[in-house]
């Protein structure tokens, strides 16, 4: 994806395209005056559509119906709205995701906001597309415990969806893939813009408050965030131990190691995008941090845990006011309200309480399904 940005970026900061692996950072970063020159800056660009699931209004109107459908999910009361929600800055608000029978799984829910953008998906990076992405949860036994035949079937039944899916997808009509097609595509409208800072940058020297204006320094300089959050949705894809220390269930996760293999990536986890991130609290893959000023912190006394942990994390020595400033750019960088609403379902959604669900055996949970099914 993009990779003409990437030229230009490299042109502008010859030390932020390490991708994967890593290179020391060049004595640059410690020059705030690099600042005054925008061409670092990259305004969220158009036309992220992929040319096998390409944008139309009919696609993406039904994709964010299913978005927010618990009938998704086994028990029809969880959707993805559950956990990527957009009163919770499209996350669900839990340091890690509570998961199908309310059991806390190990991995904090990301913000969906700018994930058209991103070029792998997952903390890990294990999925390549939102469309691959979509499929892991709704089977996922932990998350929404969904068989496919009878999700094809629950949806077919409702005649409000057979139309819309022939809309968006001529003949081919309600399929596993074009559903995920669909959510792909109300996810990819899901984007962050207009921030503070993009004013600013666009020439609105007001946008910025000037305790903001010296965090876009020190990100860009003294405090070398943007050798990992760059590009114009402020990540730069690749993987990195940065040292956090593990919370939650899991005694350790070692991230993208699982995928790669490569012991290089143990503990190693994908730079989030940064834009609207003051919304999704708490922060980390483990949501460990529960603040902006934690993660500053944490930032600053260069990190937690030393093993594995990349050359490119060191202490920082900001002083108290500057680790205000870098939280007031953070803030900054949340994009124009998207006003998204709720929408109304087709058909009837018979939820069943999730708390005596969760006590339920799955046996129970079947004839529950088939009951309702003849009503
Ligand atoms: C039970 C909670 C839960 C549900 C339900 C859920 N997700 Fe997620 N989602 C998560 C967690 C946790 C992760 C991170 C998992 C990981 O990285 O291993 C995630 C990751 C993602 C990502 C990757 C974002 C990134 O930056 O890498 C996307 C996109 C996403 N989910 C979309 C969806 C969609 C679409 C659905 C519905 C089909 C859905 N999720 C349902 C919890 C959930
Ligand atoms: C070496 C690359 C690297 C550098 C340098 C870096 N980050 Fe990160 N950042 C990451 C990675 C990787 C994660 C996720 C780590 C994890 O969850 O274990 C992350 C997580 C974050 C998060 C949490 C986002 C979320 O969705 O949970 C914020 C906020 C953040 N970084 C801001 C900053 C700021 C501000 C700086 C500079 C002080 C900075 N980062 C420097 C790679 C980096």
């Amino acid at each position: 994806m993009k990779p003409v940005y990437y030229f230009a970026l490299c042109a502008a900061f010859l030390f932020a395209c390490s991708g994967e692996k890593e290179q020391p950072p060049a004595e640059s970063t410690t020059d705030n005056a690099a600042v005054e020159d925008t061409s670092f800056y990259e305004p969220m660009p158009e036309g992220i559509y992929p040319q096998d699931n390409p944008w139309s209004q009919e696609k993406e109107d039904l994709g964010k119906l299913l978005y927010f459908d618990p009938r998704l999910s086994g028990d029809n009361t969880i959707s993805c709205a559950t956990c990527h929600h957009p009163d919770k800055g499209w996350s669900d608000g839990h340091p890690r995701t509570i998961g199908f029978g309310g059991k806390e799984l190990g991995r904090h829910s990301p913000t969906i906001i700018n994930s058209g953008y991103f070029e792998v998906q997952f903390w890990d990076g294990r999925a390549p597309t939102l469309e691959a992405q979509a499929k892991g949860p709704i089977q996922s036994t932990v998350e929404m415990n969904q068989k496919v035949d009878e999700l094809l079937e629950e949806l077919g039944a409702i005649p409000e969806y057979q139309e819309m899916f022939n809309k968006a997808f001529g003949d081919s009509g309600i399929t596993f893939d074009n559903i995920v097609k669909a959510i792909a595509t109300f996810e990819r409208s899901v984007v962050s813009k207009n921030s503070a800072y993009d004013k600013y940058m666009q020439g609105d020297k007001k946008a910025m408050s000037s305790s903001a204006v010296n965090g876009m320094k020190l990100f860009f300089g003294k405090a070398k965030c943007s050798i990992c959050h760059n590009g114009p949705a402020l990540t730069d894809s690749g993987f990195h131990n940065i040292g956090v220390k593990q919370h939650g269930p899991l005694t350790e996760d070692l991230g993208r190691y699982n995928i790669s293999k490569d012991e290089f990536d143990k503990g190693a986890f994908k730079t989030p995008g940064l834009r609207s991130i003051s919304q999704s609290a708490p922060y980390m893959h483990d949501g460990s941090e529960a603040t902006l000023k934690d993660v500053i912190d944490f930032y600053n006394r260069g990190g937690d845990v030393a093993k594995n942990r990349t050359s490119l994390i060191t202490p920082l020595d900001l002083s108290e006011q500057e680790v205000l400033d870098l939280v007031e750019f953070l803030k900054a960088l949340d994009g124009e309200p998207l006003n998204m609403t709720i929408p109304k379902l087709p058909g009837v959604v018979k939820v069943i309480n999730p708390k005596t669900e969760a006590k339920a055996k799955p046996k129970a949970k079947a004839k529950k399904k088939k009951k309702k099914k003849k009503t």
